[in-house]
């Protein structure tokens, strides 16, 4: 497979680009290496990327039509996982536009490239905050998403939609991720693990929404990996038995798939606190804090289509994917 992965110097883009490489795939790397957060850790990233010979790095902005549209000409990619997006709930508050730039703009350049070049297969990143105010457990994708809490949710649920009408329009194949809460080595800095790590080792308090009494089903990133190569080899079809008088809304009439990618394991964010503390060998300052607008209080993804699809379900512990970021943490910044 020619690949192109967007997103590469962002964390899931990082480990996704290292697995095909691994497999003998050739990867094109698109990130524009942007500031949202300490832009060292992508270029780091991009480092370990770029000594392998099949890796190259497309230093392109999705929104920029011109550069999209010559990049999808001159590489002839046959599959694209598109990660790159301005991430992050709480962000989307501040700074909503970044949200349309990156996700609705940027998304309908990766349509129109895969649409005219003939890409086999878009597989492209969801996220679990489209569930919003849904809160019937486990999430299920053939349930509604029509009640976004975020604009971050609302560009999620658009991409699924926009990746729809192609589907149908063009007969292009496409699968949409919702991730469910993905940590891990090289994990994100303006996430919870990577915060709280970083405060406790100072020993400064952290912020604990919720009064850690937030539930999320932590997903470690190799799991996340799996279940993404699985399913960008799985190349979406239409579901012969769909009815469009019950229109099913994970599948389609045209090769159009949604799948929940999740760790199917709620824990409790003090649960979450408590396994650090045991790694770090240092207990925390908490800062108990109410909820934050646009967050959901829970997340538990039914993985059930995942599974009988392409066999694989996510199952590493907390325990275990802990310990593994924090030994990474130590190590790269030599604590
Ligand atoms: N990490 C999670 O827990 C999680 C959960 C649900 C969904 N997601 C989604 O998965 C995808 C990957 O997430 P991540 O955690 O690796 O995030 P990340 O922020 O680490 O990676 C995204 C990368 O995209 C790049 N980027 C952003 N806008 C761009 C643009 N306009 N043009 C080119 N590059 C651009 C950034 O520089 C960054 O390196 C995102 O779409 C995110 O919304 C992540």
């Amino acid at each position: 497979m020619k690949i192109l992965v967007t997103g590469a110097a962002g964390f899931i883009g990082f480990h996704l680009s290292n697995r095909f490489l691994s497999m003998g795939h050739e990867v094109v790397g698109l990130d524009i290496v942007n500031d949202y957060y300490d832009p060292q850790v992508k270029w780091d990233r991009l480092a370990i990327l770029k000594d392998q010979p099949s890796f190259s790095h497309a230093h392109i902005d999705l929104g920029d039509t011109e550069a999209m549209d010559a990049l999808f000409r001159e590489e002839g990619f046959t599959h694209v996982v598109n990660l790159a997006a301005q991430a992050g709930v709480r962000y989307s508050l501040e700074n909503p536009r970044a949200y349309i730039d990156s996700n609705v703009v940027g998304f309908l350049n990766i349509l129109e490239g895969c649409r005219h070049n003939k890409v086999e297969h878009l597989v492209y990143a969801s996220s679990s905050s489209v569930y919003g105010l849904n809160t019937h457990m486990p999430l299920s994708t053939h349930e509604s998403v029509n009640h976004p809490m975020s604009l971050y949710a609302a560009t999620k649920k658009a991409n699924e939609m926009m990746a729809h009408s192609y589907s149908s329009l063009y007969d292009l194949p496409t699968t949409g991720l919702r991730f469910f809460t993905v940590y891990g080595p090289w994990g994100r800095p303006d996430m919870a693990l990577f915060l709280f790590t970083k405060n406790i080792l100072a020993g400064e308090p952290i912020n604990v929404f919720n009064h850690g009494k937030m539930r999320r089903d932590f997903t470690y990133i190799d799991d996340i990996i799996e279940g993404v190569v699985r399913v960008t080899q799985n190349t979406a079809k239409p579901n012969p038995d769909w009815d469009g008088d019950k229109p099913d809304p994970a599948t389609s009439s045209c090769p159009f798939r949604v799948y929940n990618i999740g760790n199917n394991q709620v824990v409790e964010l003090s649960r979450y606190i408590e396994v650090l503390e045991e790694c770090l060998g240092k207990k925390a300052i908490m800062n108990m804090m109410p909820m934050q607008p646009g967050d959901v209080p829970a997340t538990e993804a039914d993985v059930s289509d995942l599974q009988a699809d392409v066999g694989f379900k996510p199952d590493t512990s907390i325990e275990e994917g802990i310990r593994k970021f924090v030994d990474w943490y130590r190590d790269y910044y030599g604590e």
